[in-house]
This record gives C-alpha cells, structure tokens and sequence, in this order.
C-alpha cells in the first residue's frame, strides 16, 4: 500500500507518518529527512540540496524525483510505504505515478493533514528533534521528559535551520502555492480524505489508521 500524506509544514506529516509506520508495519520515507542526513554527511546529494533546504525553497525536480524513486524501489518498500513531503508539486506526483505504473502499482490513498496558519507557526517555533534517532518533540505539546534531551536515545535536542521564522515564512508561501493544484490532481482521481489535523496526536493516528484499513 502507498500512501502519501499531504499537509503544510508542521502539519505533523512526520508526526503521524512515524506513528503510524510504528503501528502498522509500513516504512516511513521523508524527503526531507534524506536531504538533511545527506547535508550532515556533506554528500554530493547534500551539497546541492542545501541552499535550498536551508533558505525553505523546494530542491529541483531534476534531484528530488530521482532520489524519490530510487528510495522506494529499494527491496524494503515492495509492499509499499507513507510517503511523507513527496510529491510537493504535480510534477513530482505525475512523476510517481508514471513509475508506479510502470510497475503494475499506484499510489492507493492520499491524506491531507489540515492545519491552520497560526497553529502552524506555533508548532514550527517549538519543535525540537534528535538528530540520533529522528524523534521529533514539541516544547510545550508533546515535550521530552528531561528539557533538550531525547526520551529514546538520550542525545542532544536541536532546532531545525529552517524552522527560524524568517524561513518559515517562505516555507509556508511556496508550499501554500503547490498544495491546492496537488489536491486538485488527486482529488480527480478519488483518492483524497482530508482530516482534522489540530487534534490531539492520537486522535488523529486513529482517524488515519480507519482511512488506511478503509
Ligand atoms: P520537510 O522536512 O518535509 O519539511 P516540511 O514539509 O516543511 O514539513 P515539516 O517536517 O516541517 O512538518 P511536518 O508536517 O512533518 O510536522 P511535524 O510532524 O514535524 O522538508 C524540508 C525541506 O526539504 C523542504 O523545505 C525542501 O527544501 C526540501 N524537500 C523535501 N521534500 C521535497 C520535495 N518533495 N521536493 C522538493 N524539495 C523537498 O510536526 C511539527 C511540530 O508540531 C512538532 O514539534 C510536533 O511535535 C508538533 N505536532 C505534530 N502534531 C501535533 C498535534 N496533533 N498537536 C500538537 N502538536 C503537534
Ligand atoms: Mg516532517
């Protein structure tokens, strides 16, 4: 099964992506997570994608489809996988559906995670995440047990370059341009369930996992 989970950044695409792969089995690809592991370890890949991560403009299509579908044609995603921050415009989603169906296979479900604007710079403004073991916090929604220090792992919270609220506002504005026209491609083929996504964390993993078995 291919699902792919739409929303605004901090939406709690991750969030609920991680919940969910913990919970049901399936594996849990970001593309943002793979830019910045590939911006730590100063790879090629990382180099290019950078400027772009870090200013919160999208990473051209040229890099990211590849990348994408190099990801999922690894032998852990043959059942399939959430797809979360790909596709980000109806280039990539075009893109992913002609390689899919290449292969007998389609996209099965697409969920977009509602979230309103001021609820987004909330969140954004207080995530912290682990570099160790990816784990993603909220100072004041969902906080670590010990301040600055991850529950699973024990290493040293940090702040995200592009969650600095200069960025975010660019972030905000070119996702805001992509989401409707994705929506719109989706929707025409039936695949869109929307949900409430400023409800508690739980709540809404349970409102996704009916969407899923459904
Ligand atoms: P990416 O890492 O995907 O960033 P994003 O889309 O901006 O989304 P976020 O990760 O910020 O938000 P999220 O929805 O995952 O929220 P989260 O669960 O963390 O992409 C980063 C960059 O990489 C892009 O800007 C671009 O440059 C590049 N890129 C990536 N994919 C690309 C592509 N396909 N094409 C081109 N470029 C690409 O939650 C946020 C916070 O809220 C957390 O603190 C969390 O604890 C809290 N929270 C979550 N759920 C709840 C809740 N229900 N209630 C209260 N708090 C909550
Ligand atoms: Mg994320």
């Amino acid at each position: 099964m291919f699902v792919i989970f739409l929303g605004l950044p901090g939406a709690g695409k991750g969030t609920q992506a991680a919940r969910l792969a913990s919970q049901t089995g399936l594996v849990h690809v970001t593309t943002g997570e793979i830019f910045r592991e590939n911006i730590r370890n100063e790879t090629d890949l990382g180099k290019k994608a950078k400027p772009f991560v870090e200013s919160g403009r999208l990473v051209p299509d040229e890099i990211t489809i590849g990348m994408l579908l190099d990801r999922i044609s690894q032998p852990d995603c043959a059942d399939g996988c959430l797809l979360d921050g790909f596709p980000r415009n109806t280039s990539q989603a075009a893109a992913l559906d002609e390689a899919l169906s290449a292969q007998g296979r389609a996209i099965d479900k697409v969920v977009y995670i509602k979230v309103d604007e001021e609820e987004l710079v909330r969140r954004l403004a207080g995530r912290w995440s682990c570099p160790g073991c990816g784990a993603v916090y909220h100072e004041t929604s969902e906080p670590p047990k010990e301040a600055g220090i991850c529950d699973s792992c024990s290493s040293k919270l940090r702040q995200r370059e592009d969650d600095r609220p200069e960025i975010v506002v660019t972030r905000l504005k070119v996702n805001m341009e992509q989401l409707q026209p994705m929506l719109d491609f989706y929707r025409a083929q039936n695949k869109v369930s929307e949900v409430d996504g400023a409800r508690d964390a739980e709540v809404i993993t349970d409102a996704l996992k009916e969407i899923i078995a459904g």
